[in-house]
């Protein structure tokens, strides 16, 4: 039998990253010599073991057909017969098609150096089309790649438009669709996910409610890169470049939905957009079956960015109900991720980058005026139930109106 490190390993090696998961190919075994090596296998009838050692895979060489709709339909054909390159031929994209032996001798059958060299993500053969998801791995690899040139190759993307036009992403699961959209979120260009997915048409159908957005203007006054699209790509950079977590990008890539339901006489103002954008927050969360975590900041940013951006003006009685809606005081980590998402909005846009956003430290000071308040001397003057509850808001009221009143002394 021979081995090969395959995929993601050999690619990153080249492109000098660090490398953290090596997948292996194995040529020339059956099952049952590989079992009696000790490999564990992974699945029934999915020829790939675990090292008994190291954890690491290591897959039969195989042959995949498509037989039918969605991620179930292949068939599988490993066998000791099944050469490298035939392995090799059924991969996504030419740069993860290289196989690499112990002494790192390349077998680079589709010229994946070649296309390394180019930054150019191009798919192997035909065969990319077997395998729907494939369009948003290669729109996730132009998000981590582009940083250094990458860009997709002219026939892959009109490949990509083929699939999406096709209907086959329908088929893709909400599992395997999440996981493709959160790691690409957690890339360095996360936008260019978004945009990739838009050029070649998969935006349309993965995620209507964000393509309907570009070619929807805002007032120029506030937005000056007018384009609700455009801004909402500039949000998610800026959630990149400040290294925000998953929930703050699903956050910013969702929250300003409501604007593509303005009607268009109203444009560019969009009156109500957070409450309107609440059901189209939720028809996504519930697509992708999103963690709740991610669910949940997504309708509570869309609701209140704008609260976040007024914060400075807010009535306290406001800002008591924003504190509240936000049950601040059991969960202040998703208030501070609430900050970070409105700061992202606002520094999302063209040429304010870079500008301060005090809101943030307000916003930040009004939690912790809230949440000063004991409830103990309530407690003791004799409160409880209901009445402990309106005597605990009075005196989180008192205490917003007092901080309000020394932050603009
Ligand atoms: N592969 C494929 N089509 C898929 C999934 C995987 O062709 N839908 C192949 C590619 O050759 C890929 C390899 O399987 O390089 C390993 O897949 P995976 O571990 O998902 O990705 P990596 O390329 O290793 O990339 P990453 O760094 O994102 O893990």
């Amino acid at each position: 039998m021979r081995i090969y490190k395959v995929g993601g390993a050999v690619r990153d090696r080249l492109l000098g990253i660090p490398v953290t998961d090596i997948d292996r190919v194995v040529v020339g075994a059956t099952t049952e010599e590989m079992l009696a090596k000790g490999f564990r296998p992974v699945g029934a009838d999915f020829p790939v073991f675990l090292h008994p050692k190291t954890g690491e895979e290591y897959a039969l060489a195989r042959t995949e057909r498509k037989s039918g709709r969605g991620y179930g339909g292949f068939t599988f054909h490993a066998s000791p017969e099944v050469t490298l390159e035939e392995d090799l031929i059924r991969r996504d994209l030419t740069i993860n098609a290289m196989a690499e032996d112990d002494q790192q001798n390349l077998t680079d059958p589709y010229h994946g150096q070649r296309d390394l060299k180019a930054r150019l993500l191009r798919h192997v053969s035909p065969a990319f089309a077997e395998d729907p998801l494939r369009v948003l791995r290669v729109a996730r690899f132009a998000a981590r790649y582009a940083e250094i040139g990458f860009t997709v190759a002219p026939e892959t993307l009109e490949l990509m438009r083929q699939l999406s036009e096709s209907g086959e992403l329908e088929a893709l699961t909400a599992e395997r669709s999440w996981k493709e959209i959160s790691r690409a979120l957690m890339e360095n260009q996360p936008q260019v996910f978004v945009e990739v997915l838009r050029a070649c048409g998969a935006l349309k159908v993965l995620m209507p409610e964000i393509d309907a957005l570009f070619g929807v203007p805002q007032p120029e006054a506030h937005h000056p890169e007018i384009d609700t699209g455009a801004h909402t790509l500039s949000v998610l950079e800026q959630a990149a470049r400040h290294q925000q977590p998953l929930t703050v990008r699903w956050a910013c890539l969702l929250h300003d939905l409501g604007k593509g339901l303005t009607p268009e006489e109203e444009w560019p103002r969009h009156i109500a957009h957070e409450f309107k954008g609440l059901k189209l927050i939720k028809a996504v969360n519930e697509r992708f079956k999103a963690p709740r975590d991610c669910q949940e900041l997504a309708l509570l940013v869309g609701e209140y960015h704008t609260h976040g951006h007024r914060a400075l003006e807010l009535k306290p009685s406001t800002l008591l109900e924003l504190l509240q809606s936000f049950d601040v005081y059991r969960r202040p980590q998703r208030f501070e991720e609430f900050i970070a998402a409105c700061e992202m909005d606002a520094r999302g846009r063209k040429g304010l980058e870079d500008r301060h956003y005090p809101q943030a430290d307000y916003l930040r000071g009004a939690a912790t005026a809230a949440r000063g308040v004991a409830v103990q001397p309530l407690l003791e003057k004799g409160f409880k139930g209901p009445a402990l509850g309106e005597a605990i808001k009075r005196e989180r009221l008192k205490a917003l109106k007092a901080y309000k009143e020394a932050a603009s002394a």
